[in-house]
Protein backbone atom coordinates (compact mmCIF):
# COMPACT_ATOMS: atom_id res chain seq x y z
CA UNK A 1 0.00 0.00 0.00
CA UNK A 2 1.62 3.38 -1.25
CA UNK A 3 1.58 5.53 2.02
CA UNK A 4 3.23 8.53 0.43
CA UNK A 5 3.52 10.39 -3.09
CA UNK A 6 5.06 13.36 -4.11
CA UNK A 7 6.64 13.87 0.01
CA UNK A 8 2.91 14.25 0.84
CA UNK A 9 1.70 11.41 2.73
CA UNK A 10 -1.49 10.03 1.50
CA UNK A 11 -5.26 10.47 3.38
CA UNK A 12 -5.98 6.90 5.22
CA UNK A 13 -9.69 5.62 4.16
CA UNK A 14 -11.52 2.24 4.27
CA UNK A 15 -12.58 1.07 0.64
CA UNK A 16 -15.32 -1.43 -0.45
CA UNK A 17 -13.47 -3.87 -1.59
CA UNK A 18 -16.32 -6.25 -2.56
CA UNK A 19 -20.61 -6.45 -2.15
CA UNK A 20 -23.16 -9.15 -1.94
CA UNK A 21 -26.74 -9.60 -1.31
CA UNK A 22 -29.00 -11.78 -1.19
CA UNK A 23 -33.08 -12.33 -0.75
CA UNK A 24 -34.93 -15.64 -0.07
CA UNK A 25 -36.76 -17.35 -2.99
CA UNK A 26 -40.20 -16.91 -2.01
CA UNK A 27 -41.88 -14.26 -3.75
CA UNK A 28 -44.97 -12.59 -1.93
CA UNK A 29 -46.50 -10.25 -4.57
CA UNK A 30 -49.38 -7.71 -4.07
CA UNK A 31 -51.85 -9.87 -5.78
CA UNK A 32 -51.22 -11.99 -3.65
CA UNK A 33 -51.88 -9.55 -0.88
CA UNK A 34 -55.45 -8.48 -1.73
CA UNK A 35 -56.48 -12.14 -1.10
CA UNK A 36 -54.57 -11.53 2.40
CA UNK A 37 -56.45 -8.11 3.67
CA UNK A 38 -58.02 -5.13 1.89
CA UNK A 39 -55.95 -3.32 -0.01
CA UNK A 40 -55.32 -3.68 -3.92
CA UNK A 41 -52.14 -3.79 -6.55
CA UNK A 42 -53.35 -0.28 -7.68
CA UNK A 43 -53.28 1.48 -3.98
CA UNK A 44 -50.02 -0.46 -3.07
CA UNK A 45 -48.69 0.81 -6.43
CA UNK A 46 -49.62 3.91 -6.91
CA UNK A 47 -48.50 4.90 -2.89
CA UNK A 48 -45.60 2.94 -2.72
CA UNK A 49 -43.81 2.04 -5.78
CA UNK A 50 -43.74 -1.56 -4.44
CA UNK A 51 -44.95 -4.97 -6.85
CA UNK A 52 -43.64 -7.69 -4.86
CA UNK A 53 -41.86 -8.35 -1.48
CA UNK A 54 -39.14 -11.51 -0.65
CA UNK A 55 -40.53 -13.71 2.21
CA UNK A 56 -37.65 -16.13 4.91
CA UNK A 57 -39.34 -19.72 4.85
CA UNK A 58 -40.71 -20.53 8.74
CA UNK A 59 -36.78 -22.25 9.11
CA UNK A 60 -34.96 -19.26 7.64
CA UNK A 61 -33.44 -16.40 9.89
CA UNK A 62 -31.50 -13.42 9.59
CA UNK A 63 -28.08 -14.46 10.14
CA UNK A 64 -28.61 -17.32 7.58
CA UNK A 65 -29.55 -14.46 4.89
CA UNK A 66 -26.47 -12.73 6.05
CA UNK A 67 -24.68 -16.17 5.43
CA UNK A 68 -25.81 -15.83 2.07
CA UNK A 69 -24.56 -12.53 1.24
CA UNK A 70 -21.50 -12.40 3.11
CA UNK A 71 -19.82 -15.38 1.15
CA UNK A 72 -20.89 -12.94 -2.02
CA UNK A 73 -19.37 -10.38 -0.81
CA UNK A 74 -16.12 -12.11 0.44
CA UNK A 75 -16.04 -13.54 -2.75
CA UNK A 76 -15.59 -10.64 -4.78
CA UNK A 77 -13.37 -9.27 -2.69
CA UNK A 78 -11.44 -12.52 -2.86
CA UNK A 79 -11.03 -12.73 1.19
CA UNK A 80 -11.22 -16.11 2.90
CA UNK A 81 -13.57 -15.84 6.15
CA UNK A 82 -10.27 -16.37 8.73
CA UNK A 83 -8.76 -12.78 6.98
CA UNK A 84 -12.16 -10.49 8.34
CA UNK A 85 -10.79 -8.94 11.88
CA UNK A 86 -15.04 -7.44 12.87
CA UNK A 87 -18.65 -8.67 11.95
CA UNK A 88 -20.81 -5.94 12.29
CA UNK A 89 -24.71 -6.87 11.68
CA UNK A 90 -26.89 -3.85 10.93
CA UNK A 91 -30.00 -5.10 11.94
CA UNK A 92 -33.72 -4.68 14.05
CA UNK A 93 -34.90 -7.81 13.19
CA UNK A 94 -32.36 -10.72 14.70
CA UNK A 95 -32.07 -14.10 14.95
CA UNK A 96 -32.44 -13.79 19.05
CA UNK A 97 -32.34 -11.01 21.37
CA UNK A 98 -29.30 -12.47 22.75
CA UNK A 99 -25.74 -13.60 21.39
CA UNK A 100 -25.75 -11.09 18.68
CA UNK A 101 -26.53 -12.40 15.19
CA UNK A 102 -23.57 -11.03 13.82
CA UNK A 103 -22.01 -13.44 16.64
CA UNK A 104 -24.43 -16.44 15.34
CA UNK A 105 -22.90 -15.20 11.60
CA UNK A 106 -19.22 -15.80 12.51
CA UNK A 107 -19.65 -19.08 13.34
CA UNK A 108 -22.07 -19.80 10.29
CA UNK A 109 -19.33 -18.89 8.31
CA UNK A 110 -16.36 -20.32 10.32
CA UNK A 111 -14.51 -16.29 10.68
CA UNK A 112 -12.84 -17.35 13.76
CA UNK A 113 -10.52 -14.37 13.60
CA UNK A 114 -13.06 -11.83 14.07
CA UNK A 115 -15.11 -10.23 16.60
CA UNK A 116 -19.01 -9.52 15.82
CA UNK A 117 -21.26 -7.40 17.66
CA UNK A 118 -25.30 -5.99 16.29
CA UNK A 119 -25.80 -2.78 16.12
CA UNK A 120 -29.84 -1.35 15.62
CA UNK A 121 -30.70 2.07 14.01
CA UNK A 122 -33.61 0.70 11.79
CA UNK A 123 -33.80 2.02 8.32
CA UNK A 124 -30.24 3.83 8.62
CA UNK A 125 -28.42 1.09 10.52
CA UNK A 126 -26.06 0.00 7.51
CA UNK A 127 -25.03 3.85 7.11
CA UNK A 128 -24.51 3.73 11.29
CA UNK A 129 -22.83 0.35 10.41
CA UNK A 130 -20.57 1.96 7.48
CA UNK A 131 -19.34 5.11 9.92
CA UNK A 132 -18.74 2.54 12.24
CA UNK A 133 -16.68 0.42 10.31
CA UNK A 134 -14.88 3.68 8.35
CA UNK A 135 -13.90 4.48 12.35
CA UNK A 136 -12.25 1.91 13.54
CA UNK A 137 -10.26 1.38 10.23
CA UNK A 138 -9.26 4.86 10.10
CA UNK A 139 -8.33 4.44 13.73
CA UNK A 140 -6.24 1.84 13.42
CA UNK A 141 -8.27 -0.84 15.60
CA UNK A 142 -8.85 -3.10 12.04
CA UNK A 143 -7.62 -3.83 8.71
CA UNK A 144 -10.59 -5.94 7.41
CA UNK A 145 -14.33 -5.69 8.37
CA UNK A 146 -17.51 -7.51 7.10
CA UNK A 147 -20.77 -5.21 7.10
CA UNK A 148 -24.06 -6.79 7.25
CA UNK A 149 -27.64 -5.23 6.59
CA UNK A 150 -30.21 -8.07 7.26
CA UNK A 151 -33.90 -8.11 8.32
CA UNK A 152 -36.97 -10.41 8.35
CA UNK A 153 -38.96 -7.85 8.80
CA UNK A 154 -41.94 -10.66 7.90
CA UNK A 155 -41.56 -12.39 11.46
CA UNK A 156 -42.87 -8.83 13.06
CA UNK A 157 -45.20 -7.58 10.86
CA UNK A 158 -49.17 -8.22 11.67
CA UNK A 159 -50.32 -9.81 8.39
CA UNK A 160 -53.86 -8.29 8.92
CA UNK A 161 -52.80 -4.71 9.04
CA UNK A 162 -52.71 -3.43 5.65
CA UNK A 163 -51.14 -0.15 6.74
CA UNK A 164 -47.48 -2.05 7.43
CA UNK A 165 -47.73 -5.50 5.74
CA UNK A 166 -47.56 -4.16 2.30
CA UNK A 167 -44.37 -2.15 2.84
CA UNK A 168 -42.13 -4.53 4.09
CA UNK A 169 -39.21 -7.27 2.47
CA UNK A 170 -36.63 -9.64 3.82
CA UNK A 171 -32.80 -9.66 2.46
CA UNK A 172 -29.65 -8.80 3.02
CA UNK A 173 -26.44 -6.78 1.69
CA UNK A 174 -23.25 -6.98 2.87
CA UNK A 175 -19.70 -5.57 2.16
CA UNK A 176 -16.05 -5.66 3.30
CA UNK A 177 -14.70 -2.73 4.12
CA UNK A 178 -10.52 -2.73 4.09
CA UNK A 179 -8.26 0.12 4.71
CA UNK A 180 -6.72 1.94 1.87
CA UNK A 181 -4.92 5.04 1.65
CA UNK A 182 -5.26 7.61 -1.36
CA UNK A 183 -8.66 9.55 -2.74
CA UNK A 184 -10.65 7.02 -3.44
CA UNK A 185 -12.97 5.16 -0.40
CA UNK A 186 -15.06 6.43 2.32
CA UNK A 187 -15.33 10.23 2.13
CA UNK A 188 -17.86 11.06 4.53
CA UNK A 189 -20.41 9.65 6.62
CA UNK A 190 -22.94 11.62 8.89
CA UNK A 191 -25.57 10.23 11.39
CA UNK A 192 -28.38 12.00 13.18
CA UNK A 193 -31.41 11.04 15.64
CA UNK A 194 -34.43 12.58 16.84
CA UNK A 195 -35.55 10.50 19.76
CA UNK A 196 -38.65 12.47 20.75
CA UNK A 197 -40.10 10.76 17.78
CA UNK A 198 -39.30 7.19 18.73
CA UNK A 199 -43.11 6.86 18.45
CA UNK A 200 -43.42 7.01 15.05
CA UNK A 201 -42.23 3.83 13.92
CA UNK A 202 -41.73 1.85 16.62
CA UNK A 203 -42.00 -2.44 17.82
CA UNK A 204 -42.71 -1.77 21.54
CA UNK A 205 -42.84 -5.72 22.59
CA UNK A 206 -40.42 -8.06 24.03
CA UNK A 207 -37.75 -5.79 25.41
CA UNK A 208 -37.78 -4.28 28.96
CA UNK A 209 -40.45 -2.13 29.07
CA UNK A 210 -43.26 -4.38 28.08
CA UNK A 211 -41.78 -7.80 28.25
CA UNK A 212 -43.49 -10.48 26.52
CA UNK A 213 -46.60 -11.84 28.72
CA UNK A 214 -50.24 -12.96 27.10
CA UNK A 215 -51.04 -9.42 27.54
CA UNK A 216 -48.14 -7.80 25.16
CA UNK A 217 -49.14 -11.10 22.76
CA UNK A 218 -53.26 -9.96 23.09
CA UNK A 219 -52.12 -6.13 22.16
CA UNK A 220 -50.21 -7.29 19.37
CA UNK A 221 -47.10 -5.67 20.38
CA UNK A 222 -44.75 -7.61 18.89
CA UNK A 223 -45.50 -6.05 15.83
CA UNK A 224 -44.15 -2.78 13.97
CA UNK A 225 -46.19 -0.17 13.92
CA UNK A 226 -46.26 2.85 12.12
CA UNK A 227 -47.68 6.73 11.66
CA UNK A 228 -47.01 6.53 7.91
CA UNK A 229 -48.01 10.00 6.70
CA UNK A 230 -46.36 11.54 9.57
CA UNK A 231 -43.00 9.96 8.86
CA UNK A 232 -43.35 10.37 5.41
CA UNK A 233 -43.49 14.24 5.48
CA UNK A 234 -40.77 14.47 7.41
CA UNK A 235 -38.69 12.48 5.30
CA UNK A 236 -39.13 14.27 2.15
CA UNK A 237 -37.70 17.15 3.84
CA UNK A 238 -34.91 15.67 5.86
CA UNK A 239 -33.50 13.81 3.34
CA UNK A 240 -33.20 16.48 0.55
CA UNK A 241 -31.45 18.96 3.33
CA UNK A 242 -29.28 15.46 4.12
CA UNK A 243 -28.38 15.63 0.65
CA UNK A 244 -27.71 18.88 -0.03
CA UNK A 245 -25.52 19.38 3.45
CA UNK A 246 -23.58 16.08 2.52
CA UNK A 247 -22.39 17.58 -1.06
CA UNK A 248 -21.66 20.98 0.13
CA UNK A 249 -19.40 20.19 3.30
CA UNK A 250 -17.93 18.02 0.74
CA UNK A 251 -17.46 20.19 -1.82
CA UNK A 252 -18.84 18.42 -4.53
CA UNK A 253 -21.62 19.86 -6.86
CA UNK A 254 -24.78 17.89 -7.24
CA UNK A 255 -24.02 17.78 -11.21
CA UNK A 256 -20.74 15.55 -10.50
CA UNK A 257 -22.45 13.10 -8.25
CA UNK A 258 -22.85 9.78 -10.12
CA UNK A 259 -25.36 7.92 -8.29
CA UNK A 260 -27.65 8.11 -5.45
CA UNK A 261 -28.94 5.39 -3.84
CA UNK A 262 -31.10 6.45 -1.46
CA UNK A 263 -32.91 3.74 1.08
CA UNK A 264 -35.81 1.96 -0.69
CA UNK A 265 -39.10 2.86 1.65
CA UNK A 266 -41.47 4.55 -0.54
CA UNK A 267 -40.96 5.77 -4.55
CA UNK A 268 -42.54 8.93 -3.56
CA UNK A 269 -39.63 9.19 -1.15
CA UNK A 270 -37.34 8.98 -3.33
CA UNK A 271 -38.63 10.70 -6.56
CA UNK A 272 -39.72 13.96 -4.61
CA UNK A 273 -36.32 13.53 -2.79
CA UNK A 274 -34.88 13.71 -6.48
CA UNK A 275 -37.16 16.28 -7.62
CA UNK A 276 -36.86 19.01 -4.90
CA UNK A 277 -32.73 18.43 -5.98
CA UNK A 278 -33.25 18.43 -9.43
CA UNK A 279 -31.36 15.13 -9.39
CA UNK A 280 -32.74 13.55 -12.88
CA UNK A 281 -33.97 9.32 -11.66
CA UNK A 282 -31.68 7.87 -14.34
CA UNK A 283 -29.09 8.16 -11.45
CA UNK A 284 -30.87 6.92 -8.83
CA UNK A 285 -30.86 3.39 -7.47
CA UNK A 286 -34.43 1.61 -7.32
CA UNK A 287 -35.10 -1.90 -6.72
CA UNK A 288 -38.08 -1.16 -4.12
CA UNK A 289 -40.75 -2.51 -6.61
CA UNK A 290 -39.02 -6.16 -6.25
CA UNK A 291 -38.23 -5.94 -2.33
CA UNK A 292 -39.98 -3.61 -0.66
CA UNK A 293 -38.45 -2.19 2.54
CA UNK A 294 -35.83 -4.15 3.21
CA UNK A 295 -34.92 -1.97 5.87
CA UNK A 296 -30.95 -2.00 7.02
CA UNK A 297 -30.88 -4.16 4.14
CA UNK A 298 -32.28 -2.09 1.37
CA UNK A 299 -29.06 0.32 0.86
CA UNK A 300 -26.71 -2.69 0.55
CA UNK A 301 -29.03 -4.78 -2.30
CA UNK A 302 -29.15 -1.58 -3.96
CA UNK A 303 -25.30 -1.23 -4.12
CA UNK A 304 -24.47 -4.81 -5.00
CA UNK A 305 -26.95 -4.24 -7.97
CA UNK A 306 -25.37 -0.97 -9.00
CA UNK A 307 -21.83 -2.52 -8.68
CA UNK A 308 -23.04 -5.98 -10.58
CA UNK A 309 -24.10 -4.36 -13.27
CA UNK A 310 -21.48 -1.98 -13.63
CA UNK A 311 -23.49 1.10 -13.35
CA UNK A 312 -20.85 2.54 -10.85
CA UNK A 313 -17.33 3.30 -11.77
CA UNK A 314 -13.76 3.85 -10.64
CA UNK A 315 -13.51 7.59 -9.09
CA UNK A 316 -17.18 7.95 -9.14
CA UNK A 317 -18.94 10.19 -6.38
CA UNK A 318 -21.99 7.97 -4.95
CA UNK A 319 -24.08 9.03 -2.28
CA UNK A 320 -26.22 7.31 0.11
CA UNK A 321 -28.68 8.25 2.17
CA UNK A 322 -31.42 6.76 4.82
CA UNK A 323 -34.43 7.83 6.66
CA UNK A 324 -36.13 5.61 9.30
CA UNK A 325 -37.28 4.33 13.15
CA UNK A 326 -35.30 6.39 16.04
CA UNK A 327 -36.55 8.50 14.48
CA UNK A 328 -32.28 8.34 12.91
CA UNK A 329 -31.10 9.36 9.45
CA UNK A 330 -27.86 9.19 7.77
CA UNK A 331 -25.53 9.34 4.84
CA UNK A 332 -22.26 8.49 3.15
CA UNK A 333 -20.21 10.10 0.55
CA UNK A 334 -17.89 7.60 -1.22
CA UNK A 335 -15.78 7.69 -3.87
CA UNK A 336 -15.65 4.80 -5.58
N1 LIG B 1 -54.51 -0.65 0.97
C1 LIG B 1 -55.54 0.18 0.77
N2 LIG B 1 -55.75 1.27 1.53
C2 LIG B 1 -54.88 1.53 2.50
C3 LIG B 1 -53.78 0.70 2.76
C4 LIG B 1 -53.62 -0.44 1.94
N3 LIG B 1 -52.58 -1.30 2.10
N4 LIG B 1 -53.08 1.21 3.81
C5 LIG B 1 -53.71 2.34 4.18
N5 LIG B 1 -54.80 2.54 3.40
C6 LIG B 1 -55.76 3.63 3.47
C7 LIG B 1 -55.84 4.29 4.83
O1 LIG B 1 -56.71 3.57 5.69
C8 LIG B 1 -56.36 5.66 4.47
O2 LIG B 1 -57.74 5.59 4.29
P1 LIG B 1 -58.69 6.79 4.81
O3 LIG B 1 -58.28 8.00 4.01
O4 LIG B 1 -60.04 6.29 4.49
O5 LIG B 1 -58.40 6.94 6.27
C9 LIG B 1 -55.74 5.95 3.10
O6 LIG B 1 -55.35 4.66 2.58
C10 LIG B 1 -54.54 6.86 3.15
O7 LIG B 1 -53.65 6.42 4.17
P2 LIG B 1 -52.30 7.16 4.47
O8 LIG B 1 -51.59 6.48 5.60
O9 LIG B 1 -52.54 8.64 4.61
O10 LIG B 1 -51.52 6.88 3.09
P3 LIG B 1 -50.17 7.49 2.57
O11 LIG B 1 -50.41 8.09 1.25
O12 LIG B 1 -49.47 8.32 3.62
O13 LIG B 1 -49.30 6.18 2.34
C11 LIG B 1 -47.47 4.96 3.40
C12 LIG B 1 -48.98 5.32 3.43
C13 LIG B 1 -47.21 4.18 2.15
C14 LIG B 1 -47.17 4.15 4.64
C15 LIG B 1 -46.62 6.27 3.41
O14 LIG B 1 -47.13 7.16 4.38
C16 LIG B 1 -45.15 6.04 3.68
O15 LIG B 1 -44.43 5.46 2.89
N6 LIG B 1 -44.63 6.56 4.83
C17 LIG B 1 -43.20 6.58 5.14
C18 LIG B 1 -42.67 5.24 5.52
C19 LIG B 1 -41.21 5.36 5.87
O16 LIG B 1 -40.42 6.04 5.24
N7 LIG B 1 -40.78 4.70 6.95
C20 LIG B 1 -39.40 4.83 7.38
C21 LIG B 1 -38.65 3.59 7.24
S1 LIG B 1 -39.38 2.20 8.07
C22 LIG B 1 -38.32 1.72 9.37
O17 LIG B 1 -37.47 2.42 9.83
C23 LIG B 1 -38.51 0.32 9.95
Amino acid sequence: MRVFQGGKRLPLRSRITGTGSYAPENVLTNFDLEKKVDTSDEWITERTGIKERRIARDTETTSDLCLEASKKALQAAHLKPGEIELIIVATMSGDMPMPSTASLLQKKLHAKNAAAFDLNAACSGFLYGLSVADNFIKGGTFRKILLVGAEVMSKFIDWQDRSTCVLFGDGAGAVILEKTTGQRGILSTRLFSDGNLWDFICLPGGGSQYPPSSKTLKNKLHFIKMKGNETFKIAVRTLEKLVVDTLRKNNIKLSELAMLIPHQANLRIIKATAERLNLPMSKVAVNLERYGNTSSASIPIALDEVVRKGRIKKNDYVLLEAFGAGLTWASALIRW
